[in-house]
């Protein structure tokens, strides 16, 4: 099992840079679709990812930076199953209709291919409203693997949630997105202890974690920290 990340705020050479997060899984499930359709479509194409493989999207949350290139890909391959959860509004839910898309509303967690699997939306709160988002899980040679959209629900909600529904005693790798920028070192050593006692073997804070956790994470994980961009290819 392979992972490819194709859009991330950090970009290998000759790949565009993106504000929002999408990687793509063992070739044909795409976790999220980044903020801009322009860099995700020019990303695969210079990684040689082939639209016409594409056969699932899975959608952490509605938010823009997540699901910017959903439209152009949904243009590109007809029939795509699209993962979303019950929190999606309405007019999304009926524009990737409208596009051909296949919509699935994720209820409970669901193996979408084989080994990967599709959590459903995981609840939390955040300035004093109710906030959903739904993580993808992979089982590897190396055991059970978490990638995280914003993680907006906690980064440690999302993973308790995983772990406890898959029944898997540790994990072997976690990245994506944390959402830990804006926090102190406290709250984040936190964070990293919490990790570290789930089980968690590597890990590779991206996108929405903030420069400051990715330098606690580089050196409290040392080699096992995953410093992710767009262009790396990952191995579960
Ligand atoms: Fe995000």
């Amino acid at each position: 099992m392979y992972v490819k990340v194709l859009s991330d705020n950090k970009a290998r050479r000759g790949l565009k840079p993106d504000e929002g997060f999408s990687c793509l899984v063992d070739g044909k499930i795409l976790f999220d679709t980044g903020e801009a359709s322009t860099s995700l479509v020019e990303n695969m194409d210079r990684m040689m990812v082939p639209t016409s493989e594409l056969e699932g999207v899975v959608l952490s949350s509605e938010r823009w930076d997540h699901t910017g290139g959903l439209w152009e890909i949904l243009k590109r391959k007809k029939g795509l199953k699209v993962c979303v959860g019950p929190s999606f509004s309405e007019k999304f839910k009926k524009c990737v209709e409208e596009l051909g898309g296949e919509l699935i509303v994720v209820e409970e967690p669901i193996e979408i291919s084989e080994n990967i699997f599709v959590t459903g939306e995981i609840k939390g709160r955040e300035k004093g409203e109710d906030i959903f988002e739904q993580a993808l899980v992979i089982k590897g040679d190396k055991g059970l693997s978490v990638i995280a959209g914003c993680s907006r629900p906690g980064i440690m909600n999302v993973l308790s949630y995983a772990r406890d529904k898959m029944g898997a005693d540790d994990m072997y790798m976690v990245f994506g997105g944390f959402h830990l920028d804006g926090m102190n070192r406290d709250e984040i050593n936190t964070v990293i202890s919490d990790m570290k006692a789930l089980g968690v073997k590597k890990a590779g804070p991206t996108h929405c974690s903030g420069e400051k956790a990715r330098r606690m994470f580089s050196g409290q994980y040392h080699d096992d920290f995953v410093p992710i961009k767009a262009g790396h290819i990952i191995h579960l």
